[in-house]
C-alpha cells in the first residue's frame, strides 16, 4: 500500500509518497506565495494551498500504480486563522502563526482576562501568533467579516475539508488555537465566549491518526486515486515532525530547523506548567501531550541573510570560510527576531539586529553570527524545559537548516546536546504519512510505527571545550535583547 503525507508549510507544500514497510517512494515540492502587507503581518491565500497541493499530488503520483493509495494525511503550519462564510468561501487572506498583528489582543488576553485564567482553561498563555487573538482582532478590526464567519480552521484543516468536506482538526494542532481545553481534550466553552464565537464554529476534534473520511469523489477521480482512499486527520508540522524522527514516549526530543526553529519534548502523560508558559504545553500526535518552544525565524534568517542581503543562494559557499578554529569566538552577535519572537520572549516588537562589529568583521563572521544568533534562541527554550525539570541530552534534528553540518555542529555545542540525524529530515510530511498508515491499519499505533520505520543514521556528539566556550557567549548574547527591550518599540 501507499501512503501520502502532506506538510502544508510556509513556504511551500511538500508531498511525500511513502510505502507500507515504511520507506519513501518519491518526494515532490510545491512553492506558493507569502504575503507581508504591513511590517510584522503575515498572510497566504488557502486557495494557493488547495492549488498547490492538488498540483503536488499529481506530480507525485505520477509514474506510481496509484490503486495502491491507501490513505492520506497531513503535518500542517500552526495556528493560522482560516473563516469561512455560509457558503464555506474563505472571507479573508490566513493570517499566519509569525504573523505579529495582535499585540494589543495578547496583552489583553494575558493582562486582562489574566494568565492564570488562561491556563485554567486552555493549559497555555496567550502568544500573538495563537489563532485566538487574530480571532479578537478580526473581530475589533473587521467586524463585517467577523460577522460573515461561521467556520473556524486551521490551514491543514482547511485543505482536508476541501479534499473530504468534514470538518475537522485534531488535538495537536487545536492546542495552538488557546481554544482547546488540552489538559480535557475539548473546546473550552469560556474562551469562545472570551472570543465573541461559539463551540459549533469550530471542527469536529480526533485524534491525529484518526479516519475522518475519504477523498471526494470528484476529487479522486481528477487525481486517479480511489474514493475510498482514507483521510486521516493529521497533526500540527511540530507533533507530524515529531512522529516522523520517532519523538515520542518520554522525555525525548526533537529539533526543528526550519522556517520556524522548534523544541519538541514528548511526554507520556500531561504536564501542567504551573506558570512556567514561556514554551507551549500541547497534545501530541500520539495521544499523549509535549511541550514545544517556537522560535518564530530559525532556517528564515538564513534565507533572509544569504538570499536577500548576500544575493546569493549558494549556502554552502558561504558557510565554507567559517573554520573550527573559528566556533566560539565570534565578537559579533545577532537576535534572530525578523518576526518579532514567540518562545520564550512572547515579544511581537522585538527585532533583529546584528551587534558587536568592528572594523575586522568579515562576511564570515557576520554569517556565522546569524547561525549562532539562531542557536542561540534555540537554546533559550531548552532552558525553560531545564528550569522544569526536564533533562534533556540528546535530541534528533530536521528541517532544511539540519542540512547544513556546520549548523549542525553549532546547535549541538550551544545547546550541549547529543545530535541525531535521522534518515529522513522530512519530519511533517513523514509524519503524515505515518499518520495515515496508522488510520488505514498498517500499523496498530503511532509508537509502533515508530519503532518499525524511524532509523537514525548518525549521531554527532558536543566538544565539551566547545560546549564550555560557548557557554560564555550564549550568556553574552542572553544581555543583548532586554538591553534593547524598550528601543524596539520605538522602531516601529
Ligand atoms: C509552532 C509554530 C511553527 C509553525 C510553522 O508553534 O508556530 O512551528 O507551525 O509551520
Amino acid at each position: 500500500m501507499l501512503y501520502i503525507g502532506i506538510d502544508l508549510g510556509t513556504s511551500a507544500v511538500k508531498l511525500l509518497l511513502m510505502n507500507s514497510e515504511g520507506e519513501i517512494v518519491k518526494i515532490v515540492s510545491k512553492e506558493y506565495g507569502l504575503s507581508f502587507p504591513h511590517p510584522g503581518w503575515s498572510e497566504q491565500d488557502p486557495e494557493d494551498w488547495y492549488t498547490q497541493s492538488i498540483a503536488g499530488v499529481k506530480d507525485l503520483l505520477e509514474g506510481q500504480d496509484k490503486d495502491q493509495v491507501a490513505g492520506i494525511s497531513f503535518g500542517g503550519q500552526m495556528h493560522g486563522l482560516v473563516m469561512l462564510d455560509r457558503d464555506d468561501q474563505v472571507i479573508r487572506p490566513a493570517i499566519l502563526w509569525n504573523d505579529g498583528r495582535t499585540t494589543e489582543e495578547t496583552d489583553y488576553l494575558n493582562h486582562v482576562i489574566g494568565r492564570e485564567k488562561l491556563e485554567q482553561y486552555t493549559s497555555n498563555i496567550a502568544f500573538a501568533g495563537f489563532t485566538a487573538p487574530k480571532i479578537l482582532w478580526v473581530k475589533k478590526h473587521e467586524p463585517e467579516n467577523f460577522s460573515r464567519c461561521v467556520k473556524i480552521m486551521l490551514p491543514k484543516d482547511y485543505l482536508a475539508y476541501r479534499l473530504t468536506g468534514v470538518f475537522s482538526t485534531d488535538y495537536s494542532d487545536a492546542s495552538g488555537m488557546l481554544l482547546l481545553d488540552v489538559a480535557h481534550k475539548c473546546w473550552s466553552e469560556e474562551m469562545c465566549g472570551i472570543c465573541g464565537i461559539t463551540v459549533d464554529m469550530l471542527p469536529k476534534l480526533y485524534e491525529s491518526y484518526e479516519k475522518t473520511g475519504f477523498v471526494k469523489h470528484e476529487i479522486a477521480e481528477e487525481l486517479g486515486i480511489s474514493d475510498s482512499v482514507v483521510v486521516a486527520a493529521g497533526a500540527g508540522d511540530n507533533a507530524a515532525s515529531a512522529v516522523g524522527t520517532g519523538t515520542v514516549g518520554e522525555g525525548k526530543c526533537n529539533i526543528s530547523l526550519g522556517t520556524s526553529g522548534t523544541l519538541f519534548i514528548s511526554a507520556d502523560h500531561y504536564v501542567s506548567m504551573r506558570g512556567q508558559n514561556a514554551v507551549h504545553d500541547f497534545a501530541h500526535a500520539d495521544g499523549n501531550f509535549h511541550l514545544m518552544g517556537c522560535m518564530l525565524s530559525a532556517a528564515s534568517c538564513n534565507k533572509w541573510w544569504t538570499e536577500e542581503i548576500l544575493h546569493t543562494k549558494d549556502y554552502p559557499a558561504e558557510q565554507k570560510d567559517i573554520t573550527d578554529d573559528m566556533l566560539g569566538e565570534n565578537h559579533v552577535f545577532y537576535l534572530p527576531y525578523l518576526m518579532g519572537e514567540r518562545s520564550p520572549l512572547n515579544d511581537p516588537l522585538a527585532r533583529s539586529t546584528f551587534i558587536g562589529m568592528t572594523m575586522d568583521t568579515t562576511r564570515a563572521d557576520m554569517t556565522q553570527a546569524m547561525l549562532e544568533g539562531v542557536a542561540f534562541g534555540l537554546r533559550d527554550s531548552l532552558e525553560i524545559a531545564r528550569k522544569l525539570g526536564i533533562s534533556v541530552t540528546k535530541s534528533t534534528i530536521v528541517g532544511g537548516g539540519s542540512r547544513s553540518p556546520l549548523w549542525r555542529k553549532i546547535v549541538g555545542n550551544v545547546c550541549n546536546l547529543t545530535l541525531e540525524i535521522p534518515e529522513s529530515v522530512e519530519g511533517p510530511s513523514m509524519g503524515g504519512a505515518m499518520l495515515a498508515a496508522v488510520a488505514c491499519g498498517e500499523y496498530p499505533d503511532v509508537k509502533t510505527a515508530c519503532e518499525k520505520i524511524i532509523r537514525i543514521t548518525k549521531t554527532e556528539e558536543p566538544d565539551p571545550e566547545l560546549v564550555a566556550k560557548y557557554e560564555k557567549k550564549y550568556q553574552e548574547f542572553r544581555r543583548i535583547y532586554p538591553a534593547l527591550k524598550e528601543v524596539f518599540p520605538k522602531l516601529q
